[in-house]
């Protein structure tokens, strides 16, 4: 079998022969026996817009690897910042590679104090917790100015660390000034959850003891978000990248594509949703209506997956654990018997539609106390080294500016008519 395609471009009978490697044909070769014609792919749904070695995911068996590493083994033996570091790095770290690495992320974690003072108190107190993170994200690039310099390898590692230590703490301080609590400075004893726990929901005590089933359920749930190769939020990361902005402004970016509700904001918007359908009486209609195309049923069906999300199998496993520490979520009965439902509807069955990721991980978060709005929040700090490995990577990579094509469907050449006319 010959590993090819051949395309005739029937207007003049010239054919080409495009070899097909790592499972794609190679566009500019296409473009270069034909040009002027483009592919017209909205949504990328048949477009590669890269290569990579980071994220292996085959959505059609439910697959999910890292470097090569199957998500559940990573889920159940690993720990956030050492995914990180294999995301970011390639491989598992050594003891002391893993030690450098945590001491470099940890001893990062504290914030210029004018970003609390002037910045962060600037926002109006009930500032979404997404909006304050967007800006605060982007506006770190105004105190490292060095980090323009991305030719420069060293100091590349200074952002990315940053990037992955300063979140948190951003993230918490936005809580924070939403409920007009004090701020908490970061507590460098605890690991990476423990501390953001700490920042969070500590108050006059001493020293913050978070338990240690919440705290592991936050880590497994960021290991969970940490990559997921082409999506909205990693796509934009790599096109603003493509253009040599700064991590920072590149990590903006990608968080405000992670903000909408059809890709991070997802789990806040499921719980809306149980909220809104609020008991078993309740659930039949609303499948109903979903079938209608009245409603969508939010944390189910992905781009890529169709089967079931792999994620969705550990959340649900962690969730069972966290509702040992907190009692069961009264939304929970809603969830399981919503997606027994729909995997015996022919509706879902049919497009593939199984639950995802942030199907369940709302229930986690709501249980563990987070309001609402931090859940995206959550998100961002999960996939944090994912955006910066694929940043690294294009960089690695010296990849072209993204400038995709468009198919000019608009009118053609006409004359200025003068206002007084019109
Ligand atoms: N509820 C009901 N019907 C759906 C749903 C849903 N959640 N998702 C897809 N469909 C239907 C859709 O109406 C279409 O039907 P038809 O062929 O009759 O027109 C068919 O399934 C194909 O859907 P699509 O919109 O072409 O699929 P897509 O790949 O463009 O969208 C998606 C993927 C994730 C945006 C979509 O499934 C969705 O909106 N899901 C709910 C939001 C959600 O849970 N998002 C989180 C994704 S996982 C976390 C992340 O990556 O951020």
């Amino acid at each position: 079998m010959t590993e090819s395609v051949t395309i005739t471009d029937n207007r003049t009978g010239e054919s080409v022969e495009i070899p097909i490697e790592h499972g794609g044909i190679d566009g500019k070769a296409f473009a270069k026996h034909m040009p002027g014609v483009w592919f017209f792919d909205p949504g990328f749904g048949a477009t590669a817009s890269t290569s990579s070695a980071i994220t292996d995911l085959d959505g059609a068996n439910g697959i999910l690897r890292y470097r090569g590493y199957p998500i559940e083994q990573l889920a159940e033996s690993s720990t956030f910042l050492e995914v990180s570091y294999l995301l970011l790095f390639g491989e598992l770290p050594t003891k002391e590679q893993l030690d450098n690495w945590v001491h470099d992320v940890t001893y990062h974690t504290f914030i210029h104090e004018n970003m609390r003072k002037r910045f962060m108190e600037g926002f109006h107190h009930d500032a979404h917790p997404m909006g304050m993170l967007v800006s605060a994200i982007a506006a770190l690039s105004t105190f490292y100015p060095e980090a323009k310099e991305i030719d420069d390898a060293h100091v590349r590692y200074k952002q990315i660390n940053r990037l992955i230590s300063k979140v948190p703490t951003l993230a918490a301080m936005a809580y924070r000034a939403s409920i007009g609590m004090p701020f908490v400075y970061p507590d460098n004893q605890l690991n990476y959850a423990e501390n953001f726990l700490s920042m969070m929901w500590k108050v006059a005590e001493p020293h913050y003891e978070p338990d240690p089933v919440l705290a592991k359920a936050l880590d497994v749930l960021l290991i969970l978000h940490a990559d997921h190769e082409q999506n909205c939020s990693t796509t934009t990361m790599r096109v603003v990248g493509s253009s040599h902005s700064d991590p920072y402004s590149s990590a903006a970016a990608a968080t405000s594509a992670l903000y909408g509700p059809r890709h991070g904001g997802a789990n806040e918007a499921v719980i809306h949703m149980l909220n809104e359908i609020g008991s078993y009486d309740n659930i039949e209609p609303f499948i109903e209506r979903v079938k209608a195309g009245e409603e969508r049923l939010m944390g189910f069906g992905h781009r890529v997956y169709k089967a079931y999300d792999p994620r969705a199998r550990i959340v649900k496993e962690q969730a069972d654990k966290v509702f040992q520490v907190t009692g069961k979520s009264p939304l929970l009965d809603i969830a399981l018997k919503l997606e027994e439902i729909a995997l015996n509807d022919d509706y879902f069955k049919s497009r593939n539609l199984y639950p995802n990721v942030d199907f369940y991980t709302g229930l986690i978060y709501q249980s563990m106390n987070f309001p609402l709005d931090m859940f995206t929040v959550l998100f961002t700090m999960g996939r944090m080294p994912g955006w910066l490995s694929h940043w690294q990577e294009m960089l690695e990579q010296d990849q072209r500016i993204s400038r995709p094509r468009q198919l000019y469907i608009g009118p053609g050449e006409r004359q200025y008519v003068p206002l007084s006319e019109r």
